[in-house]
C-alpha cells in the first residue's frame, strides 16, 4: 500500500490513475479505525480500480479542543488495518496540506440541513467538516467517495455540498456496522469504561423502541415516550428526535411517501454517542 505524506505525493498519485481513465474510490476518516470504516473500505474496493484513504484529525470540525486532544490518535494500526484490508493508499495530510492560509472555512451553503441535531449542539461543527472533505475531494478527484450513515446528518449535508457546488463525485452511503451487541461502531467506543461499553446497547435498544412504537404513535409521542425512558436511565439525552430523511426536520405525522429516521446524541458518563435508525 502506497502511503502518501504530502499533498504533492497525493497529486502525482492520483495524476498517474486519472491518465490512465482508471477509477477512485475514496474513503476519509479521522483514523482509529474500527470494523465500520473498514466496510467502507470493502465497499470502495469492490467498486473501483483504486481505493484510496485519508486519515486527518480536522482540528476545525471540534467544537472542543479537550475533544480534539483526546481524540484517538493510532496510525501505525491504522495503516496495517488498511494494508491488510486491501486499500491501495492512504493519504496522511499535513494540516498545511489542507489548511495552507490558516484554520478559516470556506464559506459552504449547507441549506439549512446544518442547524439541527449535531448542528445545533456542536455549533461550527458542520461548516469546519463541510470544508475539509471538500477540500479532500478537490485534492483526492475520486470517482466515488464512501460515507457512513452512522453519521447521517453529516452524509446528507456531503450529498447537498456535492450537489451546490457541483463536485464531479458520487456518494455513497454505507449501513451502519454495529458490535454483536449492537452498539453502533465508532471511535469514540475506545473512550468508554468497559462497564459503560456493556451498558451503551442501550442507546440502540432505544431507536429500537422507537422503531416499535412508530406503527402506532406520532413522532411527537414516540418522542416523549423515549425522553421517559433516558430520564430514568444513566445516560443524559441531550437529543433525541425524529426527522424525515431527506430534510432532516420533524414532521407533526408520518407522510406515506417519506422516510423517517430516529436520532440519537447521549453521554455515557464523559463520552458522546451518536446513532440513528431507519424507521419508517
Ligand atoms: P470518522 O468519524 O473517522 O468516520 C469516517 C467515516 O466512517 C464516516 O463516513 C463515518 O460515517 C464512517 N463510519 C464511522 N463509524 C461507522 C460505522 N459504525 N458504520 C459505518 N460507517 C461508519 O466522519 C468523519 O470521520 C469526519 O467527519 C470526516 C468525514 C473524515 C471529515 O473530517
Amino acid at each position: 500500500m502506497l502511503i502518501l505524506k504530502s499533498r504533492q505525493e497525493l497529486t502525482d498519485f492520483v495524476q498517474s490513475i486519472r491518465a490512465k481513465r482508471l477509477t477512485i474510490g475514496f474513503v476519509p476518516t479521522m483514523g482509529a479505525l474500527h470494523e465500520g470504516h473498514l466496510f467502507l473500505i470493502k465497499k470502495a474496493i469492490e467498486e473501483n480500480q483504486y481505493t484510496l484513504c485519508s486519515i486527518f484529525v480536522n482540528p476545525t470540525q471540534f467544537n472542543n479542543s479537550a475533544d480534539l486532544e483526546k481524540y484517538p490518535r493510532t496510525e501505525e494500526t491504522d495503516i496495517k488495518k488498511l494494508e491488510s484490508a486491501g486499500c491501495d493508499a492512504v493519504y496522511l495530510p499535513k494540516v498545511e496540506d489542507m489548511y495552507p492560509s490558516g484554520f478559516e472555512n470556506d464559506p459552504i451553503d449547507l441549506g439549512g440541513l446544518d442547524s439541527v441535531m449535531e448542528g445545533a449542539f456542536r455549533p461550527g461543527h458542520f461548516q469546519g467538516m463541510a470544508t475539509v472533505v471538500k477540500r479532500l475531494l478537490l485534492q483526492t478527484q475520486p470517482t466515488k467517495a464512501y460515507f457512513g450513515e452512522k453519521d447521517f446528518q453529516q452524509l446528507q449535508i456531503i450529498r447537498q455540498m456535492v450537489r451546490n457546488e457541483k463536485l464531479p463525485v458520487e456518494i455513497i452511503g454505507v449501513p451502519i456496522v454495529r458490535e454483536e451487541s449492537g452498539l453502533a461502531m465508532s471511535s469514540r467506543n475506545m473512550r468508554l469504561s468497559p462497564e459503560f461499553k456493556e451498558r451503551s446497547v442501550f442507546i440502540y435498544h432505544t431507536l429500537l423502541k422507537a422503531k416499535e412504537l412508530s406503527s402506532q404513535l406520532s413522532p411527537q409521542q414516540i418522542i416523549s415516550e423515549v425522553e421517559k425512558i433516558y430520564s430514568n436511565s444513566d445516560f443524559k439525552l441531550e437529543y433525541f428526535t425524529i426527522a424525515e430523511e431527506k430534510t432532516l426536520q420533524t414532521h407533526d405525522k408520518f407522510e406515506e411517501n417519506s422516510r423517517y429516521r430516529a436520532f440519537v446524541a447521549a453521554f455515557a458518563g464523559e463520552i458522546r454517542l451518536i446513532d440513528n435508525i431507519q424507521i419508517r
